[in-house]
Order: C-alpha cells, then sequence, then structure tokens
C-alpha cells in the first residue's frame, strides 16, 4: 500500500514537474523558430503528440490555435484554443514565427502584414513550448512561464487551466468558426458561474444557467477542471466551493478531457480516448442542460420568434402573423406582418384583431402587465385585446401576463401548461377607420378642448383646460346633456354633441395626435377657433373613468409646465431631423423635473401622474415643456404617502413594484418613470432601441455600463457638443431615479438640488444590485 502510495507521488510529481516549471529541451521553440501555412509540418506538437500549436484550416484561409490531435486522421482537429479569434483569416503564405528577440510570438500575413500572437509585458522569451496540458507557453531566462495561453480562454477549458473571476468562456459561432458565437459563461466576481445570452448586458434574468454558488463562495473563486474529470469552483484559499461534477473518471495517458461553452450555449465535459492506432474518440461526461431542455437556453432565437426542440438541434418559429426577419437565418428572429403606429399597434380594437392560441409556448420575462385573478383565458384574451400595447398574452391561470414587442427568449415547453394568446390581424390592412365603440347606447361621448391662443394649434392628448375656463363659458354652443354631470358640476365644463363635434373636426378628418386611450383630432368651432378634439377608443367604462380623472385633475392644477400643445417631447428627441441642442435637454429636464415636483409636493391634493413618459411630455412653440395625460393619475390625500393600485403605466418607464403585489405605488414610482426619461433626454435616444448593438439596446443597462467603465461619452454622439461632467451628473441622477428599492430613490426635490447643483450627485448604485443578489 506504501509503495502504490509512494509510486503514484512520484508519478505525480514527475508529471507536474514535466508539465510545468523546467522547458523540455527536446520540444522547447527556439527564438527564430518558424512555421508557414503551406510548411510540413504547420504545427508545434506536445510531447505526447496529442495537442499541437500552429496554423489550421478555418473557411477559405487559416487561423492560429491549438487543437487535440486524433493521430488517424490528422485533418480532424479539436479545437480548444485560438489566437485573434475575431480577426479575418490569413491566407495561405502567411508566416508564424517566435521573434528572433524572443519579445513575442507573431503572425505575418502574405501581404507583410504583422500581428501579436504572443506578448509577454514583463521579460523577453528565451522558449516557448506546447506543453502536453494542451497549454502553449513562453519561458523567461529563469525559467519561468511569462506568457500562457491557459490565461487566455477562449471558449475551452483544459485540464489544469483556471477560469478566474471577472473572465468568461465565449461560444464560437459554428463547429468550424471559430470567431464568437452568442453565448457567454461568466466567472463573477461574487463567487458563482452564470451562462448569459451575448446579446444582453448580464443581468440575471437573462441567465439561462447558474452554479447557484453566490453566497458563501468566499473571494476569487475560479472555475477549475481536475485530471480526474471533476470539473469544480475553488476559492483562492483552495476550498472546493462546489463540485459541478464529481470527477473520479480514470486518469490514464490516453484520457483526455475538456470542457466546452458548446456553440449552442450548453457548457459539457467532454472525455476523449485516444486509441492504439492513434485515433480520438469523444464522449460526452456532463452537460449543464439536459440535451431535451436545450431551448432552455436563452438567445437561441432572436427577438419575437420561439425555440422548438427538432431532431438534436432546435428550430426557431415564427407566431402567427409574424414573419422571419431573414428567411435564410430563421435564428435572427421575426417581425410583424403588418406595421406597427410609433406606440401602439394600428387601429386597435378587438374588431380589427382575432387571437389565435399557442399551446405550451411563452416568452419571458419581460411582460409589461400582469393581471392577477383571471379566471378564464377569454378574460385575458380581451385583456389584450383592449390594449394597443399588447401583441401576445401570456396566460397561466389565475395569472394573465401582457407583452409587447420585442418578444425575448421564447421557448416550447410541454409541461409548461402555459397558453399564449397572440393578436393576429384580421383580413388586410385597413386604412385608420376610426370606431366609436358602443355608439348605439349613447354612452359615447366626446368632449373637446379648447385653448384660446388664437392661432396656435392645440394638441389635446388629454381634453378640457380649465386654466381658461371663465374663457370657455363665454362659448354659447348647447350641450345635448350626455356628459357626465359631476364633471361638469366640479368644474364648469362645456359639452358638445357628437353632430357638433362631426362638423367640428369636419368628420374627424385631421389626426393630430394618439394617445393609449383614445385619438385626437384638430377641428375649429365658433369662426375658427382651433380645437382640439379626443375621441376614446377604449370600453366605455374604463375610458370614462380614466377621463373624468383627467379632467377634475386638470381642473385642479395649476402650474406652468402641465399644459400641453404642440407636439409631444418623443417627437422632439426620436424622430426630429433637429435634436435639442445640449443647453435645451438641460433646460427641458429641469423643466419635467419641477413640473413633477410640483404635482408631487405642491399641489393641494398630491398626485402621483403614473405615466411619466414622452409621449406624454408636450413641447409648445418655444419648447417649453408641458406634462399631460393625467388619464392615469393617483391622486393622495394630503397625509397620505402610499396608495395599492391597479397596474397603470407604459413598460419601460414603470417603476418595479408596479409589478409587485404587495409593494405599494408610492410618488417614487414616478421619480423612476423620470429617471428613465431623464436618461432618454440626456441621450436624445429611446429606452428601448432594437436597432442598436446588442449591448446598447436598453438604455439603462448601457448607461450603467458607460457610467461604470468611465465612459458616458458613449452615450451621446460627438457632434451634440455635450459636456461630459454634466451629462455624467445628469446620469448618475437617473441611475439614481431608477433603482430598484423605491425608497432608495431621491425625491423629485433631491433630484432638482442635484440637478441644479446646489447638492453633490453621489455614484449611483448598480441598478442589478437588488436583482443580482
Ligand atoms: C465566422 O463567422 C463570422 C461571423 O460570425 C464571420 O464574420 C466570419 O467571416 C466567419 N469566418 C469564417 C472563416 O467563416
Ligand atoms: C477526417 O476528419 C475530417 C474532419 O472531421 C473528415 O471530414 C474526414 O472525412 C475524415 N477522414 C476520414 C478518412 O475519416
Ligand atoms: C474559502 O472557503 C473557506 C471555507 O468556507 C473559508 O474558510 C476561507 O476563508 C475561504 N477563503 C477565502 C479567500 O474567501
Ligand atoms: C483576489 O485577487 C486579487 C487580484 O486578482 C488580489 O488582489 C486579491 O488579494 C485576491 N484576494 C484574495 C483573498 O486572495
Ligand atoms: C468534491 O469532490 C471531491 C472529490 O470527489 C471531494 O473530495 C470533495 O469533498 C467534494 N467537495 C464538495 C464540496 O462536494
Ligand atoms: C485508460 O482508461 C480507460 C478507461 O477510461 C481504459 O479503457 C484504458 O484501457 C486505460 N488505458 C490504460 C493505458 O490504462
Ligand atoms: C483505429 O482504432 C479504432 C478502434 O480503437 C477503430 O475504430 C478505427 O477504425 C481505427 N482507425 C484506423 C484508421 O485504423
Ligand atoms: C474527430 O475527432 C473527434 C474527437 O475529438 C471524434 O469524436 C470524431 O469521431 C472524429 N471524427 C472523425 C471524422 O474522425
Ligand atoms: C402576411 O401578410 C400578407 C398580406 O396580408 C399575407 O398574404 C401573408 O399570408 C401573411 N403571411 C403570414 C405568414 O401571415
Ligand atoms: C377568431 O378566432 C376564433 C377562434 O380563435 C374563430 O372561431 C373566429 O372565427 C375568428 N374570427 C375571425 C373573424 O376570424
Ligand atoms: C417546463 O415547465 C415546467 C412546469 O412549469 C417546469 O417545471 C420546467 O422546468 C420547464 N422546463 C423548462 C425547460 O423550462
Amino acid at each position: 500500500m506504501k509503495l502504490f502510495l509512494l509510486i503514484i507521488i512520484i508519478f505525480i510529481y514527475l508529471f507536474s514537474t514535466s508539465q510545468a516549471q523546467s522547458p523540455r529541451s527536446n520540444y522547447n521553440i527556439a527564438p527564430g523558430s518558424t512555421l508557414y501555412t503551406n510548411s510540413s509540418p504547420n504545427f508545434w506538437p506536445s510531447p505526447s503528440g496529442h495537442f499541437a500549436f500552429g496554423f489550421y484550416t478555418s473557411g477559405n484561409g487559416f487561423k492560429v490555435g491549438i487543437w487535440l490531435v486524433d493521430g488517424s486522421n490528422r485533418t480532424n482537429k479539436t479545437i480548444v484554443w485560438t489566437a485573434r479569434r475575431e480577426d479575418p483569416v490569413v491566407s495561405s503564405g502567411a508566416a508564424l514565427q517566435f521573434s528572433v528577440d524572443g519579445s513575442r510570438v507573431l503572425l505575418r500575413n502574405s501581404n507583410g502584414e504583422v500581428q501579436s500572437i504572443a506578448e509577454p509585458t514583463q521579460s523577453s522569451a528565451v522558449a516557448a513550448s506546447m506543453l502536453d496540458s494542451g497549454n502553449f507557453v513562453l519561458y523567461d531566462s529563469s525559467s519561468r512561464i511569462v506568457w500562457a495561453s491557459f490565461d487566455r480562454p477562449t471558449d475551452t477549458l483544459l485540464v489544469g487551466q483556471k477560469l478566474s473571476q471577472n473572465t468568461a468562456l465565449r461560444s464560437s459561432t459554428s463547429l468550424t468558426n471559430q470567431s464568437v458565437g452568442n453565448f457567454e459563461l461568466w466567472m463573477e466576481p461574487w463567487g458563482s458561474l452564470t451562462a448569459f445570452p451575448k446579446i444582453s448586458i448580464p443581468v440575471t434574468k437573462y441567465a439561462y444557467w447558474s452554479s447557484f454558488t453566490d453566497s458563501a463562495a468566499g473571494q476569487n473563486v475560479t472555475l477549475n477542471l481536475g485530471g480526474d474529470g471533476r470539473l469544480y469552483l475553488e476559492n483562492s484559499t483552495g476550498y472546493t466551493v462546489k463540485n459541478l461534477t464529481e470527477g473520479g473518471l480514470s486518469v490514464n495517458r490516453t484520457n483526455l478531457y475538456r470542457a466546452t461553452l458548446d456553440v449552442d450555449g450548453i457548457f459539457r465535459l467532454y472525455q476523449h480516448q485516444v486509441g492504439t492506432n492513434g485515433s480520438l474518440s469523444s464522449k460526452i461526461v456532463w452537460a449543464a442542460i439536459n440535451e431535451e431542455d436545450r431551448c432552455q437556453v436563452k438567445g437561441t432565437c432572436g427577438l419575437n420568434s420561439y425555440c422548438s426542440l427538432r431532431g438534436s438541434g432546435t428550430a426557431c418559429l415564427c407566431p402567427p402573423g409574424f414573419i422571419y426577419n431573414d428567411q435564410q437565418r430563421p435564428q435572427d428572429g421575426c417581425k410583424l406582418n403588418f406595421s406597427t403606429g410609433d406606440d401602439c399597434l394600428e387601429d386597435q380594437g378587438s374588431n380589427s384583431y382575432n387571437i389565435s392560441h399557442l399551446e405550451n409556448i411563452y416568452w419571458e420575462p419581460d411582460e409589461y402587465d400582469l393581471i392577477n385573478h383571471i379566471p378564464h383565458e377569454e378574460t385575458c384574451s380581451n385583456a389584450c385585446l383592449g390594449d394597443c400595447n399588447c401583441v401576445v398574452a401570456k396566460y397561466k391561470d389565475p395569472v394573465c401576463y401582457k407583452h409587447k414587442l420585442p418578444l425575448g427568449f421564447g421557448m416550447k415547453n410541454d409541461s409548461s401548461g402555459i397558453k399564449s394568446l397572440v393578436k393576429v390581424r384580421i383580413g388586410g390592412f385597413p386604412k385608420g377607420g376610426d370606431r366609436i365603440v358602443n355608439k348605439k347606447t349613447g354612452k359615447d361621448f366626446v368632449i373637446i378642448g379648447v385653448f384660446l391662443t388664437a392661432f396656435s394649434l392645440i394638441v389635446f392628448l388629454s381634453a378640457l383646460y380649465l386654466f381658461y375656463a371663465h374663457q370657455i363659458w363665454s362659448y354659447k354652443v348647447t350641450s345635448r346633456g350626455a356628459s357626465p354631470p359631476d364633471v361638469v358640476e366640479e368644474i364648469n365644463m362645456r359639452s358638445f354633441s357628437y353632430e357638433q363635434l362631426v362638423l367640428a373636426t369636419k368628420n374627424f378628418e385631421e389626426e393630430i395626435g394618439r394617445g393609449g386611450s383614445g385619438r385626437v383630432y384638430k377641428g375649429s368651432i365658433n369662426g375658427g377657433k382651433e380645437v382640439a378634439v379626443k375621441k376614446l377608443i377604449k370600453m366605455v367604462e374604463e375610458g370614462e373613468s380614466e377621463f373624468r380623472n383627467e379632467i377634475k385633475i386638470i381642473g385642479r392644477t395649476h402650474h406652468k409646465n402641465l399644459v400641453q400643445l404642440n407636439g409631444s417631447l418623443a417627437n422632439l428627441l426620436f424622430t426630429s431631423e433637429q435634436r435639442p441642442s445640449w443647453n435645451e435637454r438641460r433646460r427641458i429636464a429641469l423643466e419635467i423635473a419641477k413640473g413633477i415636483h410640483y404635482l408631487h409636493d405642491e399641489c393641494e391634493t398630491r398626485i402621483i401622474h403614473c405615466d411619466i413618459k414622452p409621449q406624454n411630455i408636450l413641447m409648445d412653440e418655444s419648447w417649453t415643456a408641458k406634462i399631460s395625460d393625467f388619464g392615469l393619475s393617483k391622486l393622495l390625500k394630503p397625509d397620505q404617502t402610499r396608495t395599492y393600485t391597479i397596474l397603470r403605466g407604459t413598460r419601460g418607464y414603470r417603476a418595479p413594484e408596479w409589478h409587485s403585489n404587495n409593494s405599494p405605488i408610492t410618488v417614487k414610482s414616478d421619480v423612476y418613470s423620470f429617471g428613465v426619461m431623464l436618461l432618454e433626454i440626456v441621450c436624445c435616444r429611446k429606452n428601448m432601441d432594437e436597432t442598436l448593438r446588442d449591448q446598447e439596446v436598453v438604455l439603462i443597462d448601457w448607461a450603467y455600463h458607460c457610467y461604470e467603465a468611465g465612459e458616458v461619452q458613449n452615450l451621446v454622439i460627438e457632434e451634440d457638443h455635450v459636456d461630459m461632467e454634466e451629462l455624467e451628473k445628469m446620469v448618475k441622477i437617473g441611475l439614481w431615479c431608477v433603482e430598484t428599492e423605491f425608497s432608495l430613490r431621491p425625491t423629485m426635490k433631491q433630484v432638482i438640488l442635484m440637478m441644479e447643483g446646489f447638492v453633490a450627485t453621489p455614484p449611483p448604485p448598480s441598478p442589478y444590485s437588488s436583482i443580482r443578489g
């Protein structure tokens, strides 16, 4: 027994010395050594012959890398490392040289262009070696390793290699193309190993696999692969935090192990066996995700599509009413088969859409609205049909989730019991016909907003303007008496008959605005006074109460930044040719902050607006911002600071507490929406912009990323001549406002003080801090 142990120890000793410090002279590569793409061989082998470093063919050229050698078929290379993954292939005639002065290993293209492959930072190297472990190393004169391919992992971890914190394995594009593909496996600084699709900034909600070792992991946790096939996480004192695989597999010189984040995003451990004739076989000994669950890998299919198992692979399919972005590349996602308006699906209403059912298919996790206690699927369908933002509703008894475009991470799960209700357009493409719901009941009403600045065009997305109420009284327009009496009583509202409004708007000819609850038309009354008429096209009960709310609030609220005219801030920021200058952006942001502050703190009745977004900020001719659309507002009694309410607001601008059943809605919910909008104003882009590069799609994430990296300049374009210090301050304020925990968000008053520079703006917390754990 003792003898046996001794032998093992000696064996391990020999093995480790041969592998590490002292270079084995036979296999040393001397400075000046050169390989050519067409020379034979065009690689440097390891002593065992199982690994090689050199040129391998890729596409119509060559890449430099390390591979597992199949002794019975030399063209069958299992690539474990690639230099300069993202570079194009080099053509025939290129040379790989360990420079004569030992300063680096370089690649000389056939056109003479030179690139570094390996370059020690400290001292020059005197020898290079392809080790049996699969590590290509450079040694200095005292035989210390000064450069190692093991320190720069690509998609594969080999025995003895460590994946250290804040580094990642990145999957390859395909088996024959080693450039970076769609997935990343991160060794996170807090000790967990987590897989994400590359399209997202790593946020927990997009993770599709994790080692779940966040908490007690300790510091500097690394991922390691042992010689017996044990894949484990270890902290810096050598303590095993978690075994991903138990190991104990056979250890001998004909067995090789590798762990690879495969092209399909699944992290797998492979065992390779070298046969007597040198042939190489391979076997999967462990996979992070079971084969039957491979659709769980988020990012397998692009936006608006869903993943379904097909044979040994996956298929990306479009929901009804959608077509592929690119017929040739289904994995790139789908788009609607009809155009949508800016904000909402065109011509919303239950008459132009029908619901198509998809069993066991769902998208996650970004629903914008969630309704609890829904007893029937049909109620959920109707909720989606009645909401122009809704594209798909997901129903799982008793909860109805509403989704807006884009739909992310769709998948089929036969045991999920989830129904997806997809809104599909009936027939062709109606050209914006107008419809008033419930016309027969006589309940339909259209109320006119009158503004008395004689020549300016008024866009009243909401309705009546009581700032000028005394002037409205002077109109002698007969009422049909159909308007809600309490509204009339409270605010002396003038009402008009439907016929009068048809006349005034020339049968709703010119549409000038559109909101969640209705459309706004231009009209004229009393010899040319221009007015805006809002038509409510939602279900009447809901629309009516919303509308009354709005009227009452406006009636009691007086502030110069609270009326609206002349196009919205959204137009100015997102569609206008002429972007507002930096100073204008600052001014607009400050005005809006003051308007919200007034609602929150200075009104007689405190008001939570509930739907702060650029579409609801209207601009007058001098670009003064006016907050509008009080349709969703929540009134607070003076001594009340929080309220529980049904879900309201617009996706993207809505604070996380809206999704939680037991968190109250407070003024801080508006602060969140303001924060999102502040970032939009200073960066002059939408919160969600799918046309941008992957990591820039979601503005909050991107802003935090830039802030943290000290690169806020990347948030704006150079021609904007933005004051970077000011920008950073605004970004910090915005990030504070979108803090997940509402109690940590500043009040609007604090926001204004920070914006005006009266108080300093502390560094914001990570917007993920509370979700990432
Ligand atoms: C590998 O894929 C990338 C894009 O993913 C592409 O740009 C490159 O040309 C491909 N290389 C080869 C050799 O096919
Ligand atoms: C050798 O491997 C290559 C690449 O895997 C394969 O295309 C080829 O058919 C193999 N040749 C033989 C003789 O097995
Ligand atoms: C590693 O884990 C062990 C056991 O939990 C612990 O005692 C040790 O302090 C940890 N080391 C570090 C550096 O966190
Ligand atoms: C963790 O690693 C960093 C550098 O990577 C080092 O500065 C630090 O001392 C390490 N911490 C521990 C506990 O080993
Ligand atoms: C991990 O596996 C090794 C070898 O099988 C074993 O000694 C160790 O106790 C295991 N550690 C944990 C945390 O499971
Ligand atoms: C190495 O281990 C494998 C089992 O995985 C065994 O089949 C093979 O015979 C062993 N080879 C030697 C040389 O012991
Ligand atoms: C090498 O041996 C394996 C079995 O170990 C056999 O399947 C394979 O056909 C052999 N290949 C050649 C080229 O002889
Ligand atoms: C190529 O090598 C792998 C081992 O990495 C082996 O599984 C596969 O069968 C080989 N393919 C051919 C065609 O020889
Ligand atoms: C897309 O719309 C066109 C025109 O209405 C129709 O002919 C076609 O069948 C639709 N395709 C799908 C996949 O719905
Ligand atoms: C709407 O869908 C239902 C089934 O989901 C179907 O019975 C009905 O005929 C459809 N209506 C129209 C107008 O297509
Ligand atoms: C499918 O749904 C079931 C039930 O909700 C769940 O337990 C399972 O984890 C899901 N499978 C996948 C691959 O998401």
